[in-house]
């Protein structure tokens, strides 16, 4: 049966040092015949953190998922989830991890209620109690057969048991994926009450706003490779501020400054990008004397555009090595 959670780990963030590492990933590298889906991936999550893994189709994110869970074998390097090798001691990662696969596969004859204890017993842990404000809040009858569920409401049950676990740290794989927007809602305040407990979150989402509102940092990944990882404030700091100013007269010629790119002229008003210092810039378009000028950083969108889209750089499907 199912249990309530003990105490000593209701209360995570108290009971562990503040540094201590929930994973620690080193080298980590699977190939297959014709792609390496993961590129010696070296990565840290530090315990009760909630982290953002990002990346375009095929970047390697369900394989190093994968990984973490012991579910695949590595070709190189290695993956430990508080200090316990993710393949050696696979048994003793899986009591303390929530695994909430992309796609949920979960028994088809069985109702909801039955499914949710099934993977109470599998977990080793379930607050019930907790359990019981989830179904409510996440609107769920388990009375139906998970064959009749909707993908929404299935992707549901995977999530409650998850949630309702408790477990030292939740591994989601796009796990909103389905969901409507008042469920993602509900998603996103689930996830603040894990990280308020101390629990830590790897959660693996196309959704920025949703990795904007929960996560401390992201790490984006692209053809198997971390192209970044930082806190939304430092990856927005290493992209281009955008510029707009309006001219009594035609907009003065920006072209030659140092950092500036994308400059685009319609009539009186300029638009350009510029990386770095902006002095120069100001100073040019100072002298023009606008009668307006805004500036302001790239939107999620254009920041995940651009450390994405690289028309140079498929994902890593497209190679062959
Ligand atoms: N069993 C497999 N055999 C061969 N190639 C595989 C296998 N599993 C994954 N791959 C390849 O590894 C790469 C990474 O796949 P992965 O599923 O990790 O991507 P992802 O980042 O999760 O993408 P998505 O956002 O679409 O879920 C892809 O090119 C994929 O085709
Ligand atoms: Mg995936």
């Amino acid at each position: 049966m199912a249990r309530f959670v003990p105490a000593e780990r209701a209360c995570g963030r108290a009971t562990r040092p503040e540094s201590s590492i929930a994973i620690r990933i080193r080298g980590l590298t699977k190939r297959y015949r014709r792609v390496t889906a993961l590129d010696s991936l070296d990565l840290d999550v530090r315990a009760g953190e909630v982290l953002g893994f990002l990346g375009p189709n095929g970047a390697g994110k369900t394989t190093t998922i994968r990984l973490l869970l012991g579910l695949i074998r590595p070709t190189a390097g290695t993956a430990e989830i508080f200090g316990l090798d993710a393949q050696a001691d696979k048994v003793a990662v899986h009591a303390r991890v929530a695994y909430v696969p992309g796609e949920a596969t979960l028994w088809p004859s069985l109702t909801g209620a039955e499914s949710l204890e099934l993977l109470a017993r599998l977990q080793g842990q379930a607050d019930l109690e907790y359990r019981n404000e989830l179904l409510r809040r996440f609107d769920l009858d388990t009375t139906i057969r998970i064959r009749a569920y909707s993908k929404g409401n299935r992707q549901k049950v995977n999530l409650i048991a998850a949630l309702a676990s408790r477990a030292d740290l939740l591994v989601l794989d796009e796990p909103t994926a389905g969901l409507d927007p008042v469920m993602e809602q509900a998603f996103r305040l689930s996830i603040r009450e894990a990280a308020e407990r101390g629990q830590t979150v790897f959660l693996s989402s196309h959704v920025l706003s949703e990795v904007e509102a929960l996560c401390d940092r992201v790490a984006i990944l692209r053809r198997g490779r971390l192209v970044e990882v930082g806190t939304l404030a430092q990856l927005r700091h290493l992209s281009a501020l955008t510029v707009e100013a309006t001219f009594p007269g035609p907009p003065p010629d920006v072209t030659g400054i140092a950092g500036v790119g994308a400059v685009a002229i319609a009539g009186r008003q300029l638009t350009c990008q510029v990386r770095g210092p902006v002095a120069d810039l100001l100073a040019a378009l100072a002298a023009a004397r606008p009668d307006t000028l805004l500036s302001r950083e790239p939107s999620l969108e254009e920041l995940f555009l651009a450390i994405y889209g690289d028309p140079q750089d498929g994902s890593a499907a497209d190679r062959d090595d």
